[in-house]
């Protein structure tokens, strides 16, 4: 991390009431504006970290803080893209972030909160479906309209749980270049070097979105390596892609993280696997 912390999480444990340990100590210090994505087997815990920075759990032991100050609770200066997407199925999607916008206390009025609605669900390839109900949008477009309504409330940071895991291939090339050009100030200053937890399950989009990689491992989950993306700023996917430091980075995370999955393996399973 370059910069003085803004998002900590400090020490902390966490287990679901008298269940097992589910987080073990994990530290972590992330920069205001800096962008983290966070990798890990199935089950290590990645959604739980998160749900610990949107402040709908608290740490058994340890802390996490924004600006120095203890996350109690969710916050207006926290937005979350949550991997089930979350939306109020009674409602339209455009109607699902003008509520999101409410409740920030953003526009003026409810023509001024269509219009920001309407104008992020555009930014997302929805233009033409605001009227429409979550159920009657496939997996992909719904998960589009969480992470407009996310970006809607601008808040100065963005929890996302794979948010990208519903699309195809191509609406996901098309969302990472959208998230990096936002981030880097491409759609103006407003969106411009939000604080951004990341979690993905895909090495290579960790790598092209992320200035640094947390490598978690799991039972019990913990950090088990952090490792700085050498890619220039400003980026574009292809142009990540295509760098030369790309692959070395992503085979490195791949060995690490095959590392973390073989550890949580039987051994006879392991060894079955080396032959
Ligand atoms: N509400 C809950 N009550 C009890 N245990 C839970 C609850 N939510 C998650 N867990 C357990 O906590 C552990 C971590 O789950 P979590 O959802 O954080 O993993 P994850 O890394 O996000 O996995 P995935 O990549 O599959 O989304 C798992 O063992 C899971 O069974
Ligand atoms: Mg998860």
């Amino acid at each position: 991390m370059t910069g003085s912390p803004y998002l900590t999480v400090e020490r902390v444990t966490f287990r679901y009431g008298e269940g097992p340990v589910v987080l073990d100590d994990v530290a972590l210090s992330i920069a205001k504006g800096e962008f983290v994505a966070v990798i890990g087997p199935s089950g290590c815990g990645k959604s739980t970290l998160l749900r610990l920075l949107a402040g709908l759990a608290l740490p058994t032991v340890g802390r996490l803080t924004v600006a120095g100050q203890p996350i109690q609770g969710p916050g207006l200066d926290r937005a979350v893209v949550f991997q089930d997407y979350s939306l109020f199925p009674w409602m339209t999607c455009r109607d699902n972030i003008i509520l999101a916008l409410e409740r920030a206390g953003l526009g003026a009025t409810k023509a001024e909160r269509r219009e920001i609605a309407l104008g992020y669900l555009a930014l997302v390839g929805l233009a033409q479906d605001g009227d429409k109900l979550p159920g009657e949008l496939s997996g992909g477009m719904r998960q589009r309209t969480a992470i407009a309504r996310a970006l809607a409330v601008n808040a100065p940071i963005l929890l996302m749980d794979e948010p990208f895991g519903a699309l195809d291939e191509i609406t996901r090339a098309r969302q990472q270049d959208l998230l990096l050009d936002l981030w880097q100030g491409g759609q103006g200053e407003k969106e411009a070097g939000k604080t951004v937890f990341f979690v993905t399950h895909d090495v290579e989009e960790a790598v092209i979105l992320g200035d640094r990689v947390v490598v978690m491992g799991a039972h019990p989950g913990r950090v088990v390596r952090e490792v700085p993306v050498t890619l220039p700023r400003p980026r574009s996917r292809m142009g990540s892609l295509k760098h030369r430091n790309f692959s070395v980075l992503r085979d490195l995370l791949l060995t690490e993280l095959n590392l973390v999955v073989d550890e949580g393996l039987e051994p006879a399973v392991t060894a079955g696997a080396a032959i």
